[in-house]
């Protein structure tokens, strides 16, 4: 815009010039006043495509409407795509690619890729599940079998409501089962063999090598009650806020950790490489006094006040543990304990690109090494630092966890081998029937966390399959940078042991 005003000065200069003799007058008046109409009517135009573009189609916020769930506990009507009128996608429709996690979406559904899923499939997951969940016409429909342990399937429907506020009548109808306890059971040894069944469909939180469970983002993002943890949204920004408080020199240059060691033996083991009068390993861990926090409202575990440590470890609990995106949002260098579990992103995490990766059964060697190279190599430790916080305010970003979860619901119900419909025993879910009557930090979270208009963009493209050799290639360059880590910690240790002789 800027350049044309210039332009246009530059042309009245010499096409206005009011010193020219007397004679030419008329000529520039007209020649003037043309360029002045000219201008005058493009510039209009611009103004009115500029509008265009940057005013984005007028917003429809749906408020949360509790009046009419004050007897009767019914849904209102008024969110459903019907009801709504249909958004323009945005003009300048480029579509934004899915970040590489999304390719796991299509390994996960493999075991189904052929025969597609049937009604029999979807009810044999009944055994370990928590829920039945069926969505028609973007509606939802909830069969609860067992409640689960605190509030992970209260907060975990309550996101995928969200989803249906955000995208409303996009996603298709589908059928679903949910487990919410830790661990994968759909092992893939029991459905091998010319004359097996095939497995049933489980959604849950985590997966591994050895079984079929889809995984799902957990219920975390939408918070976590009872340990005071925040919404994803929230406390990626206070995370954010917190690194900026504390740069990574002035941090402690010693590894940390601080959880539960009760629910797993690797983690007791961990406990072991504390530092003592006799040994410093380089790490500082702590256990979290469960009792004494409950009481204290779980001030002391103020996620965003423990980036104060250069590195960080993650271990896994009984499975997976979602501590992790929290971990790798400090600007530390995250310090992996070679996992056994994956949650929905964590495959496409890269050794040496967003974490350090520690021996699972030689921790305290692993973390000494680890925290020694990072002090003397102090820019590659950032690196690792800022690329593990950046991976996760800009791929696990919430737009992008609705993204998955969308894409992943919709490749499962192309599936889908019958038309669901709504069990017997279900009943209508939607964001008033859990909000309007929720108290405390429950409906606080719940209000923080609600989508309030339908996004008016696509959800981002997802990513085709991975070639079987791509997928391997893949696999083998993280081995082999695992490997390349092992051969200096082993050639350290070795020089160590002369340097002691
Ligand atoms: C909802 O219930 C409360 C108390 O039960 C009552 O005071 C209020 O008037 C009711 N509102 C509507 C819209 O029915
Ligand atoms: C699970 O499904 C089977 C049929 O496959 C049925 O007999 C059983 O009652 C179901 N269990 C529950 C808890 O609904
Ligand atoms: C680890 O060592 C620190 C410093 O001595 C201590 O404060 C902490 O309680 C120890 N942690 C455990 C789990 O013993
Ligand atoms: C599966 O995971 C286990 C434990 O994490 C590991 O020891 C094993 O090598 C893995 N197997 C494959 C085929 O990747």
């Amino acid at each position: 815009m800027q350049g044309s005003y210039r332009r246009l000065a530059e042309s009245f200069r010499h096409q206005c010039n009011w010193n020219k003799p007397h004679t030419r007058y008329t000529f520039a008046f007209f020649t003037c006043l043309l360029v002045v109409g000219a201008y005058l009517s493009t510039s209009i135009l611009d103004i009115s495509v500029s509008v265009n573009k940057e005013l984005p189609t007028k917003i429809i916020e749906i408020p949360l409407d509790c009046s009419s769930t004050n007897q009767t506990k019914t849904c209102p009507a008024n969110y459903y795509p019907s009801a709504l009128p249909t958004i323009r996608p945005r003009s300048s429709s480029i579509l934004l690619s899915c970040p590489h996690y999304f390719h796991w979406i299509h390994e996960d559904l493999r075991p189904w890729k052929d025969t597609g899923i049937t009604e029999e499939m979807v009810v044999r997951a009944n055994r370990t599940a928590n829920f039945r969940l069926v969505i028609l016409n973007g509606r939802a429909y909830l069969e609860t079998y067992v409640k689960s342990f605190q509030t992970r399937d209260v907060f975990t429907l309550w996101g995928i409501l969200q989803l249906l506020r955000r995208y409303p009548g996009k996603v298709p109808d589908l059928d679903l089962m949910f487990d919410c306890v830790d661990w994968p059971v759909i092992k893939s040894s029991d459905y091998q063999g010319l004359n097996a069944l095939k497995p049933p469909p489980l959604f849950r939180y985590c997966g591994n090598n050895q079984t079929f469970d889809i995984a799902f983002p957990d219920w975390s993002f939408w918070g976590w009650p009872e340990t005071n943890i925040k919404p994803w949204e929230q406390l990626m920004g206070d995370l954010n806020e917190g690194n900026k408080k504390l740069r990574w020199m002035d941090r402690e240059p010693y590894a940390f950790w601080k959880g539960n060691p009760k629910v797993a033996e690797k983690r007791v083991d961990l406990l072991k490489c504390n530092v003592s009068e006799k040994q410093d390993w380089n790490a500082r861990v702590y256990k979290q006094d469960w009792d004494k926090e409950i009481e204290e409202g779980f001030k002391q575990s103020d996620l965003a006040k423990q980036c104060t440590h250069r590195y960080k470890i993650y271990i896994e609990g009984s499975a997976w543990s979602v501590s992790e995106k929290y971990i790798l949002a400090c600007d530390s260098v995250t310090l992996l304990v070679t996992p056994d579990y994956y949650d929905f992103f964590t495959r496409s995490l890269v050794p040496m690109q967003h974490y350090w990766p520690i021996k699972a059964e030689d921790k305290c060697r692993s973390i000494k090494f680890a925290v020694d190279w990072g002090n003397n190599h102090k820019e590659k430790a950032q690196e690792l630092g800022t690329a593990a916080s950046s991976f996760v305010q800009n791929d696990l970003k919430m737009d992008f966890v609705y993204d998955y979860m969308f894409h992943l619901l919709s490749e499962y119900s192309k599936l889908l081998r019958y038309k669901p419909k709504i069990p017997p025993k279900a009943v209508e879910l939607c964001s008033e029937a859990m909000a309007c009557h929720a108290q405390g930090l429950e409906k606080t979270f719940m209000l923080d966390s609600m989508v309030k208009s339908p996004k008016e963009s696509s959800p981002c493209s997802m990513p085709s399959p991975l070639e079987p050799s791509a997928l391997k290639q893949l696999i083998e360059r993280k081995q082999a940078s695992i490997k390349q880590v092992e051969l200096g910690e082993q050639k350290y240790w070795e020089k160590v042991q002369d340097q002691q002789r």
